[in-house]
């Protein structure tokens, strides 16, 4: 098996370093922040991320994985490259690529015998090639090296689920060489049969953004279908189980909600756009979903407001979840970002409860209220407001909750509540196209 650095340990980096080494590779993730390396070496994970922790100790246990703060020796002593740091969004859209370019001149500086570099970060088309030619200018020495672009599709909540079992694995070469120690890194995927898709560096790297921007479209669409339904007292959860039935289309990543967050959608979608605009073209159906996703968020407030008369000054709100999407703590581009902007602007006391992302959306709003639990955030609440699907809120006791509330009235952004349960309990609600 061969022996891999990962450089960068965000979400990508640290699942992808844990999966491979479950492989039966030797794995160093390395990272120059130093704080997160200590806690890893510590046994700790710096995110919440279901099973990575489990699966980070295993193959601590079996040896097989191991974390450093030297970048350098990391890739020095390892034959397979990957580069799996941050790309945030930069200016008008596009992504800031310093930090690959950073690891990619650390790369040619240590270039010490032949490598593959493997690049697991989302970076615009086209940018492949310009990694290839900083790997060249920074190498003192004549060594080769072959690059590969391998882009992730792990959705952070199940991103351990989505690397053990991926749907398809794409490796974007140039040389069949590389493509074989690829086969070697991944030798658990080739043998139970994982569709593997070989091809050129540019079509994996647009693969990424066509696949993720095809689902915020997906997303946007239903989510628009869901407003029709509103106004016409129709069941958006019937039209999307009969729509998903249709093998064409398929049930996933239909389900209407208070539009799509994270760091990858709105980050993608906005990059793929971006790219397209440097070619001269102009993608309308993407700039549409991300324009329909702004218009949900907005639609959000506006339900709330509707509930509250129009008027929340001084009126105590209480949030359920506040990240993106549940089985996280990531609350970047997150729906309750604009309720809780929209209802601290309007006068409202905003509380909130989210079983792990109460500390990073109180980075954002320091006059946001954070409780330790949902009984304690909805305690003579004026209005409660399901921001994200966590399953402790699916079976919410809605007795108990009429109890703590001051008014009974909620608005569930995620449908996972019965309307004829809120019904009988009482409750004036709203939701996403199920009237
Ligand atoms: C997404 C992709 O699903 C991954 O395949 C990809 O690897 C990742 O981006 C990335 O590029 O790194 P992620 O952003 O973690 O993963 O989460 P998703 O589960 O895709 O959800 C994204 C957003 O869409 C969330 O706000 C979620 O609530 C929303 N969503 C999702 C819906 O509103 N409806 C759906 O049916 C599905």
């Amino acid at each position: 098996m061969k022996k891999i650095a990962i450089i960068g340990t965000g979400y990508v980096g640290l699942v992808s370093g844990a999966g491979l080494s479950d492989f039966g590779n030797t794995v160093i993730c390395a990272d120059i922040d130093i704080e997160k390396i200590n806690l890893l070496k510590n046994g700790e994970i710096p995110i919440y991320e279901p099973g990575l922790k489990e699966i980070v100790q295993r193959n601590v246990k079996a040896g097989r994985l191991s974390f450093s703060r030297d970048v350098s020796k990391s890739i020095r002593d390892c034959d397979v490259v990957f580069i799996a740091v941050g790309t945030p969004e930069g200016e008008n859209g596009t992504s800031d690529l310093s930090a690959v370019f950073d690891v990619a001149r650390a790369i040619g500086e240590n270039l010490n015998g032949y490598k593959v570099i493997c690049t697991k970060s989302t970076v615009p088309i086209g940018t492949g090639v310009r990694i290839i030619e900083k790997i060249k200018n920074y190498s003192k020495s004549e060594k080769k090296f072959d690059y590969i672009s391998n882009p992730e599709f792990l959705r952070e909540g199940s991103a351990v689920k989505d690397f053990l079992w991926p749907d398809r694995v794409i490796i974007g070469a140039s040389n069949q060489k590389a493509i074989d120690m690829m086969k070697d890194v991944y030798r658990p995927l080739y043998i139970n049969e994982t569709p593997i898709i070989q091809t050129t560096i540019q079509t994996a790297e647009l693969i990424k953004y066509a696949s993720n921007a095809f689902l915020a479209v997906k997303i946007s669409y239903i989510n628009e279908i869901a407003n029709i339904c509103d106004e016409i007292g129709a069941d958006v959860h019937v039209v999307s189980k009969a729509m998903g039935i249709d093998g064409r289309i398929s049930p996933k990543f239909l389900h209407p909600g208070p539009g799509f967050g994270g760091s990858c959608f709105p980050k993608d979608t906005k990059a793929l756009i971006s790219t397209a605009e440097m070619l001269g073209l102009n993608l309308k159906v993407v700039s549409g979903a991300i324009e329909a996703n702004q218009s949900q968020k907005s639609r959000m407030v506006k339900k709330l407001m509707d509930l509250m008369n129009n008027d929340v000054s001084e009126k105590k709100i209480a949030l359920l979840g506040l990240a993106f999407k549940a089985q996280t703590d990531d609350v970047r581009e997150s729906p309750a970002i604009d309720m809780i902007d929209a209802l601290l602007k309007n006068g409202a006391v905003v509380n909130a409860y989210d079983p792990e992302s109460n500390a990073n959306m109180k980075k954002k709003f320091n006059d946001l209220n954070v409780f330790d639990s949902w009984e304690e955030a909805v305690k003579d609440a004026d209005c409660v407001a399901i921001m994200t699907e966590w399953n402790e809120f699916r079976g919410l006791d809605l007795a108990k909750l009429k109890e703590l509330v001051k008014s009974p009235v909620i608005l569930d952004t995620r449908n996972i509540l019965s309307n004829a349960d809120l019904e009988s309990h009482g409750f004036k609600y709203d939701n996403v196209g199920r009237k």
